[in-house]
């Protein structure tokens, strides 16, 4: 971990909001396609668009808060899962009720991260390296890391048999719990970062939402309309959220971002900031990940996981993930990156 004074500033101009960007550092890219940038024109985009309203039709998946049961510090894993989920929904034409992603098994296997903070970057690199990603209902959110002892995080059980499981069933009472290690996922095929408002609202509509570092300390009241907000000191990043669109006013345009604290929190969940001036920071470091295969349709395990790897070891854990094999049932999507039909992303102009 790289801990640069820039890192460190946040904190110190004020004790209210505690950074959860403990990396700043740069986990590189894997980049194949072409970025929508380099093929889709600045002037050409609309002044608005915004992927929970295209033609009426929202490809958003829910909104999240990462702040119940107890507090946890994982905008990180809740921001770039939220994005990348969203793309899958983007990629399957928004047929049926979307997937959506466990930030727990990011948490537990501190994929970028943990209560305390982490990167998005950070956590597209690892997860992309780390295989299959299992849609939410495999861990759900416990809002703990092995490192926090916030609520009852004290009485999780991190316990390396624990920890290193993907996914588990709970079959009946007294049984126990068992690790599972077939599961519908989704794997990273590419990812990046990008700046400036251009290259972000192309990649955005190109490919979809984006997550974003912000500050979020001016945020913290917030109660609607368009935030502005231009003093240096606020565009040093504390936060992580993700971008879904934009829109404009008689003032210009500004963004359309989803955080991650409840949609009791600003607008439903989500609030509009004033593009172009890099406010809060957020123009700056936005990263992006594409799907490489996402699971369509599963490999039915039983309710106790025996025909599943249904053991209370954690044997072939990783073996399962490392070996991502075909299986009787599953159907895995393979994603087409957009910059293979340009014209069909002209064509939502
Ligand atoms: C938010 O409002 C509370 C209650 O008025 C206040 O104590 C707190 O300082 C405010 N926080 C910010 C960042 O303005
Ligand atoms: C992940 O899903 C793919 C299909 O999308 C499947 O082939 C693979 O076996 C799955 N991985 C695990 C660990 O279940």
């Amino acid at each position: 971990m790289k801990l640069s004074i820039l890192s460190l500033l946040p904190a110190m101009a004020s004790a209210a909001y505690r950074s959860e960007i403990i990396d700043h550092s740069d986990h590189g890219e894997q980049v194949l396609s072409a970025r929508p940038h380099e093929y889709i024109q600045a002037d050409d985009l609309p002044d608005a668009f915004t992927w929970g309203d295209v033609d009426g039709v929202s490809y958003l998946t829910r909104s999240v808060n990462q702040h119940i049961p107890q507090y946890c510090g994982s905008c990180w894993a809740q921001g770039s899962m939220s994005a990348l989920a969203d793309r899958v929904n983007i990629a399957r034409e928004n047929a049926g009720v979307p997937y959506t992603l466990s930030v727990q098994y990011i948490l537990n296997h501190q994929i970028g991260g943990s209560c305390y903070g982490g990167s998005a970057s950070g956590t597209y690199a690892a997860a992309q390296k780390a295989g299959p990603i299992p849609y939410e209902t495999c861990f759900s959110y416990l809002a703990c890391s092995s490192d926090s002892s916030e609520g009852f995080c004290g009485n999780v059980d991190f316990s390396e048999e624990t920890a290193s499981q993907t996914c588990r069933t709970c079959s009946t009472f007294g049984a126990g719990c068992t690790n599972i290690d077939k599961y519908p996922n989704v794997t990273i095929g590419e990812y990046g970062t990008v700046s400036g408002a251009d290259n972000v609202k192309a990649e955005i509509f190109a490919r979809g939402p984006v997550a974003c570092g912000i500050n979020a300390e001016p945020l913290l009241n917030y109660t609607g309309g368009v935030f502005e907000d231009t003093k240096i000191a606020d565009k040093l990043t504390n936060h992580i959220i993700s971008v879904v669109g934009w829109g404009s006013d008689s003032d210009g345009q500004y963004w359309i971002v989803r955080n991650s604290w409840g949609e009791y929190w600003g607008e439903m969940g989500y609030f509009r900031l004033r593009m172009g001036d890099n406010q809060l920071g957020m123009e700056d470091g936005c990263s992006w990940a594409t799907p490489d295969v996402y699971s369509e349709s599963n490999f039915p395990c039983y309710e106790g996981g025996e025909n599943c790897g249904g053991t209370h070891s954690d044997d072939d854990t990783y073996s399962a993930r490392e070996e991502n094999s075909i299986l009787e049932g599953y159907v895995g999507v393979q994603y087409v990156d957009p910059s293979e039909d340009v014209d069909s992303v002209y064509r939502r102009l």
